[in-house]
């Protein structure tokens, strides 16, 4: 299991990000990119490993940081280069990945569920290279029925040729069905338990529901550190924030220079 702090906050209470903004969210906070970036290694290899390429995102809950989480391992996994990667925004409800990379809901996957071939502009680029998002796509009345239709199947046996790895973005596991209904579709799922947040029962829960077979591996999300100081005296300059970290390794007489 991957222990991710909270960005910025020290165990601070997270707030929606803005629409746009989902990779910028925590950039600043050299302990939780350098923490992402543990992350992404350890999913690269076991997928690799594994030999696995449709990830799905989940937890018990809402709110525990799987479209972040998501988000943050797609620009991760595409910038190393060795990857062609593409999101897919199945949590059609909230629509918050399409949202936060500032995409529009359609064309997206709900319209290439209830009928027809892909759209011109289906696998829409992002900001990222070789990241590519299908957007969540018009709003649906009983989105984990088209989910269990003959159509999803398609569209992952497509999209396997196509890229490299491809994540879900999904709902909690929890208080719809959608997820469960395609465990079965994914070869492995990423777990999201937020810390002081989600009962442990929820997320007993949630692995019982998703099965041990589909689940990838677990993320503690938003641990409460222990304070810069104690950062500090073990990491180093390592933890220092990169403006920081700049600052200190500029010749003196550039350092505070404002002053002089
Ligand atoms: N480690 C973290 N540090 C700080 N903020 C975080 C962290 N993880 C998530 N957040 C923030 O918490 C909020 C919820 O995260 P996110 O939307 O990724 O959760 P989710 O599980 O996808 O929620 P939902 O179930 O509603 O789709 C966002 O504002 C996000 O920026
Ligand atoms: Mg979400």
């Amino acid at each position: 299991m991957i222990r991710l702090p909270f960005f910025g906050k020290n165990g601070g209470s997270p707030s929606k990000y803005v629409a746009g903004n989902l990779f910028a969210e925590g950039i600043e906070d050299n302990l939780f990119t350098e923490k992402f970036k543990g992350l992404r290694a350890m999913v690269e290899q076991k997928a690799d490993l594994l030999q696995m390429k449709v990830l799905g995102v989940t937890s018990s809950i809402a709110g525990e940081g799987k479209t972040l989480t998501c988000a943050w391992l797609g620009k991760g996994l595409a910038s190393t280069g060795r990857k062609k990667v593409l999101m897919v925004d199945v949590d059609v409800r909230k629509a918050d990945l399409t949202h936060g990379v500032g995409a529009k809901r359609s064309p997206g996957l709900t319209d290439y569920l209830v009928g027809g071939n892909p759209p011109p502009q289906f696998f829409q680029a992002t900001e990222v290279p070789n990241l590519y998002l299908v957007a969540a796509g018009v709003e649906v009345a009983s989105p984990a029925d088209l989910l269990a239709g003959e159509r999803f199947k398609t569209f992952l046996k497509e999209v396997r040729t196509r890229f490299d790895m491809i994540l879900l973005d999904t709902p909690p596991v929890l208080p719809v069905a959608d997820t469960v209904t395609i465990r079965d579709l994914v070869d492995g799922f990423v777990v999201l338990y937020r810390a002081g947040f989600t009962p442990y029962t929820m997320f007993r829960q949630a692995l019982e529901d998703l099965g041990e077979k589909h689940v990838l591996g677990a993320v503690l999300n938003g641990v409460e550190g222990p304070s810069d100081s104690y950062y500090q005296k073990y990491y180093g300059s390592y933890y220092l924030e990169k403006s920081k970290r700049a600052a200190a390794a500029a010749p003196p007489d550039l350092q505070g220079s404002q002053n002089t």
